[in-house]
């Protein structure tokens, strides 16, 4: 069991039979601080402050702050945040970015939106994008590799840090699910020319609709993109590069500056929901689970999500689903490369296969110990595990 449950959803008193545990509990984002919403919600509404207000000024200071980067730059989401990093890096018609296909599409749309072609490769046994599948990619005209930080844990950064250096290529980060995880004491969006990341409602930092940001320590490219998320616009209005409409809300800015300051607590609680886990499921041989949050000294994972490898997949899904638990499987079980209608046409086997297994268990701080319990009594039962 976890050490001190002291950050998670208080019990509720909930007969078995009657339990059910949805996947993620939208409502709960905004109901337990309804009351500091509201307030601050009238409080900027009242202002007139809506686009580009001191409040986000004020949220981007604290977000570059807290990941340890020179800036931080909101942008209206994240695959728009990508989509300008690799216009503003200077990526075009001709080039190409390599990037994991075990990842949201928008990735590889934001490097087709630049003009580019993406090249998926496949990931390791961590899920994550595979440093020999990228190197074996690397092509003359390859500019830049975008690593996907997925499920709150960063990529293997040593071995691609050389690859980048060695062939001189960008390094973009998306880390739309791992903000505050850490690799060798260094933040998510740190390690490259920018990292961006998403506050869609369901992320460990969620906003109430659309958000993201860019962090970079680059001052020429934050400079740009201050200009392309903004319509290419200088501040006296002259334009000199062509740009977009993609700024983060300023209401939004206010409400996840609140969050940020207690989003220590956040990722306490779902690290000790992921211990949890680890200790009730660690022996069902059928089961690859992630690594517990402190199994390696290198790594601070932030469990944005919690993806298991299970056997017989679609039968558990079923099953869990008949005992009202909520799971998804990511991308609706495809990687970005099967999609051979946008064009993809290359063999990732290993990639195949993981996403044959995938699926993601309930991990968010409305769920209860005695949720999290009961979901792994399930999966022990379909299993035949004793509890
Ligand atoms: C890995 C990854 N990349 C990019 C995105 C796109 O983020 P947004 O919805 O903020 O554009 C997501 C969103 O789910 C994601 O999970």
């Amino acid at each position: 069991m976890a050490k001190e449950l002291t950050s998670l959803a208080p019990e509720m008193i909930t007969h078995k039979a009657d339990m059910s545990v949805p996947f993620f509990r939208y409502e709960h984002i905004y109901r337990p601080y309804r009351k500091e919403f509201l307030a601050l919600i009238d409080e900027v509404c009242s202002r007139g402050a809506f686009i580009l207000q001191k409040d986000v000024r004020e949220f981007e200071r604290s977000l570059a702050a807290y990941v340890g980067s020179s800036s931080a730059l909101g942008v209206a989401n994240c695959s728009d945040g990508l989509t300008l990093c690799l216009k503003a890096a200077g990526i075009s018609t001709g080039d190409e970015v390599i990037f994991s296909s075990h990842t949201f599409v928008a990735t590889a749309a934001a490097i087709h939106s630049a003009g580019a072609k993406p090249v998926p490769v496949e990931c390791g046994p961590d899920h994550l994008i595979d440093p020999y599948s990228v190197a074996s990619a690397i092509s003359p005209r390859t500019r830049a590799v975008i690593p996907t930080h997925l499920n709150g844990r960063v990529c293997e950064m040593d071995s691609l840090l050389q690859l980048v250096d060695k062939y001189n290529l960008l390094l973009i980060e998306d880390a739309a699910q791992s903000l505050g995880a850490k690799y060798k004491g260094r933040f998510a969006g740190g390690f490259g020319q920018a990292g961006v990341f998403s506050f869609y409602p369901a992320k460990s930092l969620g906003c109430f609709g659309d958000g993201g940001a860019i962090v970079t320590d680059n001052a020429d490219l934050y400079e740009i993109l201050g200009r392309m998320h903004n319509h290419g616009r200088l501040p006296s209005g002259r334009v000199t590069t062509w740009g977009m409409n993609s700024r983060l809300d300023n209401l939004h800015a206010a409400v996840l500056s609140m969050k940020l300051a207690k989003f220590d607590d956040e990722i306490v609680a779902r690290r000790e929901l992921a211990s949890i886990y680890q200790s009730q499921l660690h022996d069902v041989a059928e089961l690859v689970l992630p690594p517990g949050p402190d199994s390696d000294p290198d790594r601070f994972d932030t469990f944005q999500n919690y993806e298991i490898e299970a056997e017989d997949r679609d039968r558990l899904v079923e099953y869990l689903s008949s005992k009202h638990i909520g799971t998804l499987v990511q991308w609706s079980g495809w990687a970005v490369h099967q999609f051979t209608e946008l064009g993809f046409d290359c063999n990732l086997p290993n990639t195949d296969r993981l996403l044959e297994r995938i699926v993601l268990l309930p991990m968010n701080t409305s769920l209860s110990v005695s949720e999290v319990s009961y979901v792994c009594e399930c999966i022990r039962h379909f299993y035949g595990y004793p509890n």
